[in-house]
């Protein structure tokens, strides 16, 4: 049986392209194999956070994960600072990692030049080890994470094999999983960039929780070209494509197919159209999650999918520290 482990920052709202690229590939996976997901509120304080911001933020993120359609009998949900053993694992990945290979990470550079160059935190630049500790704990097969995560990855799969080829067979090699439609949703304003939680234009950006009104306005909003040709071209035409992609990944539909429905109409209609889709699909969701997100059923979850990731980690990380020679041997047993 297969393990999946991802993980879903609790910073600000969740976005359509976080929806799209992360969430939507879930719940399929629990029915097959051993899911593991997670809420990666150490990650988040790589960068400043309010205290009660990040603790509400910590509790929507798991309603989210529960109303996108994770099932606590199937998949084990848990919050990361509760399984101490990601710190554990973190440290000792961050010492075979160089300093070199971190400075190298996009994510890293553009990061730190959001927050200014006066504070970048030590804990921004070390991001990708912790990473690493994350997915390598749970002996993990498949990584399900939009591209923007395919160089985390890839350090992941260096550093476990360095771990290997150091101090013995330990780790398993993950596999990055991207979804089939919508690995990079772009902005609704800036179609070349990323669709970004963190984007100041608040119309460059669907919320999982905006209301219709505010979907089909920033729908109906978004930058496209003066053609008024509906066809797929990412190069010559990103703002339409980026709504077909949209379209095709939140209806399971081709992307062709998509185009042919919107055959011959001006792009009021296709916004309009591809808009109510959205609506359409979201409604029931944001249903879901306030339900969800004050029940005492919430706590129960996350108690017991900590409970599950503290046993398996544990172990990981009893086998880290055997192979690394630290600690003493009779106690890691
Ligand atoms: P985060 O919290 O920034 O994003 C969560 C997930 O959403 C995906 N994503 C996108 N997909 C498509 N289009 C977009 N515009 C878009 N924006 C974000 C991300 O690829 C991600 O899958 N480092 C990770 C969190 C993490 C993690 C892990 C993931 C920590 N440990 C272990 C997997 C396994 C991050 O910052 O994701």
């Amino acid at each position: 049986m297969k393990t999946i482990f991802s993980g879903v920052q609790p910073t600000g709202v969740i976005t359509l392209g976080n929806y799209i690229g992360a969430f939507m590939q879930f719940p399929a996976l629990q029915d097959e194999g051993n899911a593991i997901y997670c809420i990666v509120d150490q990650h988040a304080i790589t960068v400043p956070q309010d205290p009660q911001e990040l603790r509400q933020n910590i509790r929507t993120l798991a309603a989210t994960y529960l109303a996108t359609g994770i099932d606590p009998k199937k998949a084990t949900l848990f919050i990361q600072s509760e399984v101490p053993a990601h710190t554990k694992a973190g440290w000792m990945l961050q010492c075979i990692t160089s300093i070199g290979e971190l400075e190298r990470m996009t994510q890293f550079k553009d990061k730190s030049a959001k927050v200014g160059k006066e504070f970048v935190s030590v804990g921004l630049l070390t991001y990708p080890p912790l990473m690493a500790a994350d997915i390598l704990l749970y002996n993990t097969d498949i990584v399900p994470v939009g591209e923007d995560q395919k160089q985390h990855l890839e350090l992941t799969r260096d550093l476990a094999e360095r771990f290997n080829k150091r101090f013995g067979e330990v780790f398993k090699i993950p596999e990055i999983r991207l979804p089939k439609a919508g690995a990079r949703i772009k902005s609704l304003q800036e179609p070349t960039k990323k669709m970004s939680k963190s984007d100041a234009n608040t119309k460059a950006t669907i919320r999982l929780l905006d209301t219709p009104k505010e979907i089909m306005k920033k729908i109906k909003s978004a930058v496209t070209d003066s053609e008024n040709v509906i066809a797929f071209d990412e190069e010559r035409k990103p703002g339409i494509s980026n709504l077909l992609t949209i379209e095709a990944a939140i209806t399971n539909k081709s992307i062709d197919e998509v185009v042919k429905k919107y055959q011959g109409l001006g792009y009021g209609a296709f916004k309009e159209g591809v808009a109510t889709a959205l609506i359409e699909h979201l409604t029931p969701i944001q249903e879901r999650f306030r339900e969800i997100v004050d029940s005492e059923e919430l706590d129960k979850i996350l108690d017991e999918g900590a409970e599950k990731a503290n046993a398996i980690a544990n172990e990981t990380v009893k086998k880290m520290e055997i192979a690394m020679g630290i600690g003493r041997i009779s106690r890691q047993k």
